[in-house]
């Protein structure tokens, strides 16, 4: 297409089931896409969809195929189904926009990826948090030097059961590929983007409730340089009782996210005298610090800082024999408009995610919850899933499968 003027992207829905409601009301009138038909094998769910957003329900992914119209199809089936359904559409030559995980193996997730290649089509995979914009902000403050690259990482998610009947889907390895799998790969592939490297090794645990299915989950994660990341999942709770705690260690500073969705970030750092002055600047930019392209700024989004001057001594203080000289102390607080704010900022995740997904097939770019992501996150479920199973360390493989 020449002169400016491009036909909207054709997207086409594959399972329609309660998350594509939520990620279809997300992308509802996003600029350069149009949603042109929905399929379910469940005919009453496809209908019910179709019929909300005025586009036709079809039966299967080989019907949206048959269409013209549909450039990129969106996978929103369990996750066992994730991989064979974006082959097919990639060999359909379609865009593919992957609900996580992106596959329930790291042999599947690579050749998914394998096949977006060389295909030369897009394939992102629906990790949100890669377009949080706190999470972006903490990469923006590491990046210029504010923040120490993270040595430790810890998320621990206490999850809600609530809407997970004992038939569900989620408790069946077969279906979910297990909670690692299934749920783990969000905070693998945040933490991935947080601390900058694949990781390397991981030991695990896991808890089956008394005469039912693993419901507690946890991996020690070992990254290049002695990074260590912990997670924990443990799907025991009520949704008023849901709380998610991610804790980045900087040696001299510490970051505390709450929310699996990150709604507030809340640094404590010791500085010199160069960025005690930085980052009382650091308000003013406020909108840069938080930007992420395609997601809409509430207008509610607060940067508070306070420096507290001389707080220790100007001594040099050593961490891991490294002296430094920081006697201010810094309070900072990022927040994205308070805990009910989370179906917001959810949505407009979703939202910068298909944007991304828009923006990469028209430039031919890769976007920033790419397959190289999608694929380390579900090695290192698989590898944790292994090691809980057989009580012994795993080496994370994303090599050794055709890439
Ligand atoms: N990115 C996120 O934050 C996020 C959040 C929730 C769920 N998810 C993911 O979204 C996906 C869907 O989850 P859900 O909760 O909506 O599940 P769901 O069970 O509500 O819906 C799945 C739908 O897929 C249909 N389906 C199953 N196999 C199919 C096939 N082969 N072809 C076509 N349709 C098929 C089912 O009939 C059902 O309607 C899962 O992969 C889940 O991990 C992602």
């Amino acid at each position: 297409m020449t002169g400016g003027a491009r036909a909207p992207l054709g997207i086409g829905l594959v399972g329609c089931g309660g998350f594509a409601e939520f990620v279809l009301d997300a992308v509802a009138g996003l600029p350069g896409l149009r949603l042109v038909a929905v399929a379910d094998p469940a005919a009453d769910r496809a209908a019910r969809l179709g019929a909300r957003h005025g586009v036709p329900a079809l039966g299967s992914l080989d019907d949206l195929h048959l269409r013209d119209d549909v450039d990129a199809v969106l996978i929103a089936t369990p996750p066992a189904t994730h991989a064979a359904t974006a082959m097919a559409a990639l060999r359909a030559g379609r865009h593919v926009f992957c609900e996580k995980p992106l596959a329930t193996t790291a042999a599947d997730a690579a050749a998914v990826a394998a096949e977006a290649r060389r295909a030369g089509r897009v394939l992102l995979v629906d990790h949100v948090l890669r377009y949080n914009p706190l999470l972006r902000a903490i990469q923006r403050l590491t990046k210029r030097g504010l923040l120490a690259p993270v040595r430790r990482f810890l998320f621990e998610n206490d999850a809600s059961d609530q809407d997970l009947g004992p038939d569900h889907w989620f408790w069946d390895p077969t279906h979910s590929g297990g909670i690692f799998v299934e749920h783990g790969v969000h905070f693998f592939d945040a933490a991935r983007a947080l601390i900058g490297s694949d990781p390397v090794s991981v030991r695990a645990t896991a808890v089956a409730r008394p005469g039912g299915p693993v419901d507690m989950v946890s991996a020690d994660v070992v990254h290049p340089g002695g990074v260590l990341a912990s997670h924990l999942h443990s799907f025991t709770h009520a949704h008023r009782a849901e709380r998610q705690l991610m804790r980045l260690d900087h040696g001299f500073a510490e970051t505390r996210l709450s929310g699996w969705i990150p709604l507030r970030a809340e640094i404590s750092a010791w500085v010199d005298d160069t960025d005690a002055d930085r980052w009382q600047q650091l308000p003013l930019d406020m909108g840069t610090l938080l930007a992420v392209d395609g997601f809409e700024p509430l207008g509610e989004e607060l940067v508070t800082v306070h420096v507290d001057r001389h707080a220790g001594s100007t001594e040099p203080a050593r961490g891991r024999g490294e002296p430094r000289t920081v006697p201010h102390h810094v309070r900072a607080v990022l927040d994205l408009g308070g805990e009910t704010r989370k179906p917001y900022v959810y949505a407009r995740s979703v939202r910068a995610a298909m944007a991304d997904l828009v923006r990469c097939v028209h430039e031919g770019a890769t976007p920033a919850a790419d397959a190289a992501g999608g694929l380390s996150a579900v090695a290192v479920a698989e590898a944790a899933t292994l090691a809980a199973a057989t009580g012994t360390g795993q080496a994370v493989r994303t090599t050794g499968v055709a890439v």
